[in-house]
């Protein structure tokens, strides 16, 4: 009896030691990721809404997302010089804060190419079976809104231009990591035309929701960490 309570404490010990290797987000506070949010600005926008369509919008974005990009940028997984810089000087819990601020932050949509709707469609809700590629909406929500627990992006409402950028970069092989879940979109995108990759990008700039959606809220999936995890 005594020996197996023993055991579970033990197993109990090593899932937490686990969870904070692999970089268990802190609870975040919004109103003190405001104040840090300033530098952040001058690029994504005081309410993370970037004018510049090079620049991701962090508004709406899932908190869990926006910290594992963090963590992905401080420690080189995912490269970005200038992000690079903006990241390491923070610390878990400022990275959780921010994520916290720019996640409550309302994303204004943009406007799809009339044009290109159709195919991006096409591709965003049904996939191309002939290329083996899956339905985007499969993980990112027919609105596009994404998947807090699973750590699968909000892409409503970003960027073109940025969507496109990063859609290409890993077709032609950039992956930010190694581990299943950094390997998804590579593996995607790998199989995609640049038509394809323009339509679907135009399609996201224009998706929206009339009405807010209900949050889906679950724990947060320990494999979307797993690699860079905390800088320890
Ligand atoms: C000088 C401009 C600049 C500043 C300032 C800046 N960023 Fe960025 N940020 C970028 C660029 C450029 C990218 C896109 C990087 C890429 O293409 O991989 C980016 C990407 C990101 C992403 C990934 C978004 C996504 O959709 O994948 C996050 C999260 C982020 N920045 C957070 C921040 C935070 C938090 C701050 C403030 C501490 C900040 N950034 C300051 C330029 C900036
Ligand atoms: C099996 C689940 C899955 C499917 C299907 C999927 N994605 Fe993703 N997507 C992800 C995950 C996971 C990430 C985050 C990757 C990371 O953090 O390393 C992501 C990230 C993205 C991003 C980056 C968002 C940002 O802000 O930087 C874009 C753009 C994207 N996906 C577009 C698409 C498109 C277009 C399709 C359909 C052709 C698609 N995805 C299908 C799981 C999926």
């Amino acid at each position: 009896m005594r020996f197996a309570s023993t055991l579970a404490l033990a197993a109990l010990a090593l899932m937490v030691a686990r969870a904070h290797a692999e970089g268990a987000m802190p609870a975040g506070n919004a109103a003190a990721g405001k104040a840090k949010a300033a530098v952040c600005g001058a690029c994504h926008g005081m309410d993370g809404n970037s004018a510049d369509p090079q620049y991701p919008k962090l508004a709406g974005q899932q908190a869990s997302y926006i910290y594992r990009q963090l963590v992905l940028f401080k420690t080189g997984v995912r490269q970005n010089p200038i992000m690079l810089g903006m990241a390491m000087p923070l610390s878990a819990q400022d990275m959780a804060d921010l994520a916290a601020y720019f996640s409550q932050q309302k994303i204004r949509p943009g406007v799809a190419d009339p044009r290109l709707v159709k195919a991006g469609q096409a591709l965003y809700r049904g996939g191309d079976r002939a290329a083996g590629v899956p339905a985007c909406m499969a993980c990112h929500g027919p609105d596009g809104l994404g998947n807090p627990g699973a750590v699968y992006p909000h892409l409503a409402g970003q960027h073109a231009q940025y969507v496109n950028a990063v859609l290409t970069a890993w077709h032609d092989g950039t992956a930010w990591g190694k581990t299943q879940h950094a390997l998804i979109m590579p593996t995607i995108a790998k199989s995609l035309t640049p038509q394809q990759i323009a339509a679907v990008s135009s399609y996201i700039a224009g998706l929206h929701t009339a009405a807010p959606a209900a949050t889906v809220a679950s724990g947060v999936n320990p494999s979307a960490f797993a690699q860079g995890g905390l800088p320890r």
